[in-house]
């Protein structure tokens, strides 16, 4: 009789995971007062304001600007970071389009680096090896949470007098050596769009400590105004990239209910790190002492399908599904291998632009086994759950594996 609910047998569980986003009464609350004050833009309210200073202080940044994306943020980042037209940018092939798309938008030109199978991060080694004299920045990507080597990128780019962006998407309170991400580099950004660990349907942050930085991300976000000039007086070019006072509230509600959750969550990653380690086949990250704090916006693990009776990923994630527990593939496609690079279709209607470099002889061996063969991950609303739902994780892995021949 077949064991495995992909073929028939009893799932392990039937119950949802938690859902997302959580809400509660201060979300109510914070946006009827906003509604009711008739203050609905940042350029009137106060918490577009307030919530810029404390989520600055939170990632230990002088500066916060609040504008209305995540792709947003790194787009104008880039740009008040003096990065435009011809200045290659180092980034990993493994994220979210945004991080490489935000280098197209600011003029510049994207080069992808591999990451780190341990850690999937940027391989700072790699990206040594990428160098041109037309190299003008990097873009580490805290990927799931988990810091970059910072160390190791900060030295790079010191070296070679490169700007860093951080694309810290995914990392509000991550921590590199007691440091919160965003802050290491001259620039960091952060997405609250509806999937986040914070969010407020859409949104994002741009953090600096550099005064030049912030007031040229500070006039980008607000049609070219400078904080001095008259109202119809533009100085900079920029356009209007700003958030509303009712995401502003949203955000301050979600970010108060913001340390319990992640403290539930890194528990939970801890755990499952433990117990996952046992099970061979089943890769977790490799420790790193130098994080002294880790959002967890994914949990990521690697899959070796020649421990589960040679079965692909995508048969033991759909086995995983039926089993109860909601497991993502992750990236399928590494970045430059998307249609948009390989045909260089930046311009308008998808027309081909001249740039050099050919995106269709890029190799990253490491994304490229990550997006084909071994990622699996799990979604942080799945990380919020209690330990017996984690518990139920580990069960389905070993009832697959015991039972991979069935698959
Ligand atoms: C790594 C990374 N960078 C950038 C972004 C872009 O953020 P947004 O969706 O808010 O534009 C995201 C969002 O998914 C992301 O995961």
């Amino acid at each position: 009789m077949a064991q495995l609910a992909s073929k028939g047998g009893t799932p392990v569980r039937t119950e949802r995971f938690p859902f997302w986003p959580v809400w509660g009464d201060e979300e109510i609350e914070n946006l009827t007062a906003v509604i009711k004050s008739g203050k609905w833009g940042c350029l009137h309210g106060t918490l577009s304001d307030e919530f810029e200073r404390k989520f600055a202080a939170y990632q230990d940044a002088k500066y916060g600007i609040l504008v209305n994306s995540g792709t947003t943020a790194l787009k104008i980042a880039l740009t008040a970071a003096g990065i435009g037209a011809g200045d290659q940018v180092i980034v990993p092939a493994y994220t979210f389009i945004a991080s490489a798309s935000s280098i197209i938008e600011a003029g510049a030109v994207p080069v992808f680096v591999d990451i780190d199978p341990h850690t999937f991060n940027i391989d700072v080694d790699h990206a040594a090896e990428l160098l041109t004299s037309a190299t003008r920045a990097i873009m580490p990507v805290h990927f799931a949470g988990r810091p970059a080597d910072m160390d190791a990128v900060l030295a790079l780019a010191k070296k070679h007098d490169l700007v860093v962006i951080e694309d810290a998407a995914q990392a509000w309170g991550s921590e590199w050596r007691g440091t919160g991400v965003g802050a290491l580099g001259q620039a960091g950004t952060f997405s609250f769009q509806s999937s986040k660990n914070i969010n407020a349907g859409e949104g994002g942050i741009i953090i600096t400590n550099d005064d030049l930085v912030a007031k040229m991300a500070r006039a980008h976000n607000n049609c070219g105004r400078s904080q001095e000039g008259q109202w119809y007086e533009h100085f900079y070019f920029g356009g209007n990239t700003r958030i509303t006072e009712l995401q502003s509230a949203v955000l301050l509600a979600q970010f108060g209910r913001y340390p319990e959750q992640m403290k539930i969550r890194q528990d939970n990653m801890n755990y499952l790190n433990q117990e996952l380690a046992a099970i061979e086949g089943i890769k977790v990250l490799a420790e790193d002492a130098r994080i002294t704090s880790q959002s967890v916006h994914l949990f990521i693990f690697q899959y070796r399908k020649e421990f589960f009776a040679g079965k692909d990923k995508s048969l033991f994630i759909d086995a995983m599904r039926k089993e109860g527990i909601p497991t993502s593939p992750g990236y399928s496609i590494p970045l430059y291998k998307q249609p948009v690079f390989q045909k260089k279709a930046f311009g308008p209607r998808g027309r081909a632009v001249d740039l050099p470099i050919d995106y269709t002889a890029v190799v990253c061996p490491q994304t490229e086994k990550a997006c084909f063969e071994e990622a699996v991950w799990f979604t942080q609303n799945v990380l919020l759950g209690t330990r017996e739902d984690m518990d139920d994780i580990v069960e389905a892995i070993v009832k697959i594996k015991v039972h991979a021949e069935e698959l």
